[in-house]
């Protein structure tokens, strides 16, 4: 069943210059999306847009405090976002999340449902 839902916009400029302070990659970005969001010439404000926007759609729909890099989100071979994530607070066994991003030429954004699997009941 579904028991959160989450959904957050940024302008992409902003995150093209928050990409220009030391450090700011490292402290949202995992290493892993580090190099899916890099290109020959840096980083894709885009790619790091629609990051942002789904950990804080994630964090909305989870209720719970967490820091952007225990977050991954890592794109399949179709391109779809799949969540992980690294904090022994989060329920990895019951606990499922869902996301979907967009960007556009001046905003990202994205929403997030969180699923929780219902208990079986022995007969
Ligand atoms: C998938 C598709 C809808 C993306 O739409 P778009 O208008 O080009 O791009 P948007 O800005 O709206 O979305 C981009 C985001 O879509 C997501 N995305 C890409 N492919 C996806 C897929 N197959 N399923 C779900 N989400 C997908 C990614 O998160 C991407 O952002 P990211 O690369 O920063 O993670 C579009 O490429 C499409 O219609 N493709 C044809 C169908 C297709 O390729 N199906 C999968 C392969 S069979």
């Amino acid at each position: 069943m579904v028991v959160g839902v989450g959904i957050d916009i940024v302008e992409v400029d902003r995150i093209r210059k928050a990409l220009l302070r030391p450090n700011f990659s490292r402290r949202i970005l995992t290493e892993l999306e580090e190099t899916y969001c890099s290109t020959s010439s840096g980083f894709s404000a885009l790619k790091v847009a629609g990051r942002w926007a789904a950990k804080e759609a994630v964090i909305k729909a989870l209720g719970i405090s967490l820091r952007m890099q225990d977050i991954e989100i890592l794109n399949d071979p179709l391109g779809q976002p799949h969540v992980s994530i690294h904090d022994s607070k989060f329920d990895n066994k019951r606990l499922k999340i869902f996301v979907s991003i967009t960007h556009e030429r001046g905003h990202a954004a994205a929403v997030a449902v969180v699923e929780r699997s219902i208990l079986q009941i022995p007969l």
